[in-house]
């Protein structure tokens, strides 16, 4: 991939179709964390292929776990904890490493992490994950850069969170699953990745209660087991295509989503005038051909509208005549894409952490996505948008959305992944069951093979795995 790799999009299409939504990014990032704590070899199920998971995969490679795809299966065996560091080189790409800490801690009793690192959309601390270590009895110096954090004794006791942090609460969950201690946890973060942890651990012989709710007790067990597991389907990515359905005016079905997951959203649209149907237990239909009108949004916690689709919605946003705001409480300062929308004539105000969009019209610019659902945006913004656009930033967009140009192409966008030796977008990527071909021009085919493509590669040790991606820049 090079700096100048894009999707390249022709704009201005009704979205139309059936897509199925993969699994959760942010829920398969911690569930392969859980096969740190035991010996028996932990299967997950139809992990998505993406850059985020791949490091995840490369730091257990790293503390000895064995790593192997089978087909999008994950199968991992950690007989033994070789290292309990995670070195800055793959730290620094992925914020969420931090939570393999609770994991190694419970483990092995002790964990080495590079400092996180910034962020392309403002300060990301891990203050509340310390503190959380600190109330439970965990030692946790800064050395030269690095946490080293030690167990003396049992990890038992209360924590209570000044205020929700979903990768703290995953890593206390982490830390407390495996040993001989006692946890609560107050004000725990209740998006459903949450709970999806907790269900896996449970599964593997955990005694965890209450997760999904603010209050989570742990009893930790002196043995976990082996286990399958299919993580929950991504609700962020499920949201980006109901947002750019709405954008383009379009109509598409989403299958295997969890709509409860998914209700502060479909009622923001709703309000919008977009129809939001149930189809199937599994499956919804966005039908956004009829009027539609401005509304604001506030990004917060689950269960209101995730931050992650903060941006997202902006760009929807955009094309809808009236004034929306939009304000995130998560991330108050989530607001890479607005000169990038501003590019392509949105008509954005930005001031006091407060976005004031003036819908219209959109038309097509070279823009450049700072971050993964900043991409996401700029994406839905160039599919309503009039002409020819590329998004640049291609490397951010592969964290978080797999095969995406071959999805939006089978709902019937004019959408091409290249880089700057391409002529131009083709209509209808190519779309082959393994994924293999997601790319219809340029060498962006290599780094889908990288990324995107679980046929070519069924069984690889994900040490050895190619991330595709030019350099550090954390987001998740
Ligand atoms: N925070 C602190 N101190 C901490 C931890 C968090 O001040 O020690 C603050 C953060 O700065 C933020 C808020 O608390 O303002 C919530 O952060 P949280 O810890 O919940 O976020 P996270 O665990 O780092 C996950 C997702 C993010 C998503 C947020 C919020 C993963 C891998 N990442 O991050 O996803 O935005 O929760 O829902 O699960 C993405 O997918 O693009 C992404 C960034």
């Amino acid at each position: 991939m090079t700096p100048r790799s894009a999707l390249e999009i022709v704009g201005g299409q009704p979205l139309g179709g059936e897509v199925a939504i993969h699994t959760a990014k942010n829920s398969a990032l911690y569930l392969i964390l859980a096969s740190l704590l035991t010996d028996e070899p932990l299967v997950i199920e139809d992990v998505p292929r993406l850059s985020d998971v791949l490091v995840a995969l490369e730091i257990l490679a790293h503390t000895g776990v064995e790593v192997a795809w089978q087909g999008r299966d994950v199968r991992l065996h950690a007989r033994e904890v070789r290292q309990t560091s995670a070195p800055y080189r793959l730290v620094s790409k992925m914020r969420a490493s931090f939570v393999v800490m609770g994991a190694l801690l419970a483990r092995a009793g002790e964990a080495r992490i590079s400092m996180p690192g910034g962020c392309a959309f403002g300060p990301r601390p891990v203050d509340r994950h310390l503190k959380a270590f600190a109330a439970l009895g965990i030692e946790v110096a800064d050395d030269n850069g690095d946490f080293v954090a030690r167990r003396r004794g049992p990890i038992a006791g209360k924590v209570v969170f000044e205020a929700p942090t979903v990768g703290g609460t995953q890593n206390v969950l982490l830390a407390s699953a495996l040993g001989d201690g006692a946890v609560e946890i107050e004000n725990a973060a209740l998006e459903p990745e949450i709970a999806d942890l907790a269900d896996l651990l449970n599964r593997m012989g955990a005694r965890i209660e209450g997760a999904g709710t603010p209050f989570v007790s742990v009893q930790g067990v002196p043995r976990l087991r082996a286990a399958r597991f299919r993580p929950i389907p991504d609700r962020i990515e499920a949201g980006t295509f109901m947002l750019a359905t709405a954008a383009t005016r379009g109509d598409v079905t989403l299958r295997g989503v969890r709509p409860e997951h998914l209700e502060a959203v479909r009622d923001k649209l709703t309000e919008a005038g977009v129809r939001v149907v149930d189809v199937a237990r599994d499956a919804l239909r966005i039908d956004a051909t009829g009027e539609l009108e401005a509304v604001d949004v506030t990004a917060v916690e689950y269960p209101g509208v995730p931050t992650d689709l903060q941006a997202p919605f902006g760009a929807f946003l955009a094309t809808v005549p009236g004034v929306s705001v939009v304000r995130d409480r998560v991330y108050p300062d989530r607001f890479t894409h607005v000169t990038e929308l501003q590019r392509m004539g949105a008509r954005l105000e930005l001031t006091e952490r407060t976005l004031v969009v003036h819908g219209g019209p959109l038309s097509a610019a070279e823009v450049h996505a700072a971050d993964l659902r900043a991409g996401g945006a700029l994406v839905v913004a160039a599919l309503a948008a009039d002409g020819r656009s590329r998004v640049l930033g291609l490397e951010a967009i592969d964290r978080g959305y797999e095969r995406f140009s071959e999805r939006l192409a089978s709902l019937g966008a004019s959408v091409s992944r290249s880089d700057e030796r391409s002529t131009g977008p083709a209509r209808g990527a190519s779309s082959s069951p393994g994924g293999a071909s997601a790319a219809s021009s340029g060498t962006g085919s290599a780094v889908v093979a990288a990324v995107g493509d679980a046929s070519s590669a069924s069984v690889r040790r994900a040490g050895t795995a190619s991330t595709g991606r030019d350099g550090p820049s954390p987001s998740s």
